[in-house]
């Protein structure tokens, strides 16, 4: 085959050779509906979905326990499993929910604290003029955690704090929070229990500020970090003597201080971007495309799909037809892969060549400040099957042999994918 006849393949321009193309099946349409209260700008989002109010007797989805056994029901929620128990994703499966949206990145629609309108991310760090080390604002000293007693030994530590909220109150808390927090060296991010994936304001505030947030919150804080060495984490009581040490050496030593804020002048890390730019797309929308592809998924049970061409087969091989979406959108593209070229390297440039073919542009592009949006390229961050946790996505699981992506896609006819872009 000419180079240029490569060249189609791998941007799927032309179908599969010597196959008997059947046409492709052709979906239902999608009428989505689900009783929500929260109004939001649909134009943005990739599926239609109709949001009524709870008259509506067909929805696919209502929030609030499970009722009509024909709709699933969603919680959504942010706080934590720690205060409200109904939170915790395996009592509210055995409770009979369906599509679960909490801060938790294993729920199956999380809702977190972060947006990229919300908090000016790259503001600029401004003098650190205040005589305290650090602030904090604690609104009330009771929490599942052990951050009143983290607080009282940092103070014993010789870290001198100025504290804003009600608990050890020792500074007037009529003050605007970030604009306070700029003039600190540090910023006591303590939240109120130590739950994965618990962030809330307190932790984002302190990015805005130009603070390095010294954490009492979830163990998996360190994901959070907008660089390696920006976040300090006091994990249990035990850390308070180092995590002390360490301020006190980044408090003197403008230059390693200055270091741990490198994020702010050169852009933060990959991780960091792939994990924040989820909510670029708002999570209603995010809640109508995991309804909607379930709904496709079963669509695809039926007869009409039982036929369609998902591989063919020559003397030279076989050719398997794959599909791909972008995070955060519902339509998919479709590639193929041969069976001579199977290997992850091949997945990402034939998935790279698609999308740079459609000149198309990631969905994060508009939100993030501008300083940190890039060129026009594209840079693949993440390539998991479609159905995959957000933890599992980011974290968890990976291809680890070309092997492995030869059996997914021999044992999943026409397989679908989601890629990350950064
Ligand atoms: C901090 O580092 C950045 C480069 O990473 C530099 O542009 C800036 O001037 C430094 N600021 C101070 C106060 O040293």
């Amino acid at each position: 085959m000419s180079a240029q006849g490569e060249e189609e393949i791998r941007a799927g321009w032309i179908q599969m050779e010597h196959c008997d193309l059947k046409p492709e099946p052709e979906y239902d349409e999608l009428l989505l509906s689900a009783a929500a209260a929260a109004a939001t700008d649909w134009s943005s989002c990739s599926v239609g979905c109709r949001f009524a109010f709870s008259a509506d007797k067909i929805a696919d989805a209502t929030f609030g326990l499970p009722q009509n056994p024909k709709t699933s029901s969603v919680l959504r929620s942010m706080e934590s499993s720690h205060y409200y128990a109904e939170n915790n994703i395996d009592l509210a499966r055995r409770r009979g929910y369906k599509i679960i949206m909490t801060t938790s990145l294993s729920s199956d629609v999380p809702v977190g604290y972060f947006s990229w309108a919300e908090y000016d991310i790259m503001a600029p760090v401004g003098p650190k003029t205040a005589d305290a080390f650090a602030a904090a604002f604690i609104s009330n000293c009771g929490a599942r955690n052990f951050r009143l007693q983290a607080l009282e030994r940092l103070e014993k530590s010789e870290i001198k704090i100025d504290s804003y909220g009600s608990c050890h109150r020792n500074r007037d808390g009529n003050v605007d929070k970030v604009e306070t927090l700029k003039r600190y060296k540090f910023s006591l991010a303590f939240e109120n229990s130590n739950e994965e994936d618990y962030v809330t304001e307190k932790f984002f505030q302190s990015l805005v500020a130009g603070t390095i947030p010294v954490v009492v919150g979830a163990p998996n804080i360190q994901d959070f970090a907008p660089s390696p060495g920006s976040v300090l984490h006091i994990k249990e009581l035990a850390d308070i003597d180092s995590v002390a040490k360490t301020m006190k050496y980044l408090g003197s030593n403008p230059d390693a201080f200055n270091k741990s804020l490198s994020w702010k002048y050169d852009g933060p890390s990959d991780s960091f971007k792939a994990l924040v730019d989820m909510a670029a797309v708002h999570s209603s929308c995010r809640l109508c495309i995991h309804i909607a592809t379930t709904i496709r998924e079963n669509e695809e049970k039926s007869a009409k799909f039982q036929n369609r061409p998902c591989k063919c087969s020559n003397n030279k091989g076989t050719t398997y037809h794959l599909y791909v979406r972008e995070r955060g959108r519902f339509e998919m593209e479709s590639i193929y892969l041969r069976s001579w070229k199977l290997t992850l390297k091949e997945l990402e440039s034939v998935v790279l060549s698609k999308f740079m073919s459609l000149n198309h542009v990631p969905i994060w592009k508009k939100e993030r400040p501008e300083s940190i949006r890039g060129g026009d390229e594209l840079k693949i961050y993440r390539i998991y099957p479609v159905g995959l946790t957000q933890r599992q996505a980011l974290y968890k699981f990976k291809f680890e042999t070309d092997e492995d992506l030869r059996k997914h896609i021999e044992s999943n006819p026409c397989p679908k994918f989601e890629v990350i872009f950064v």
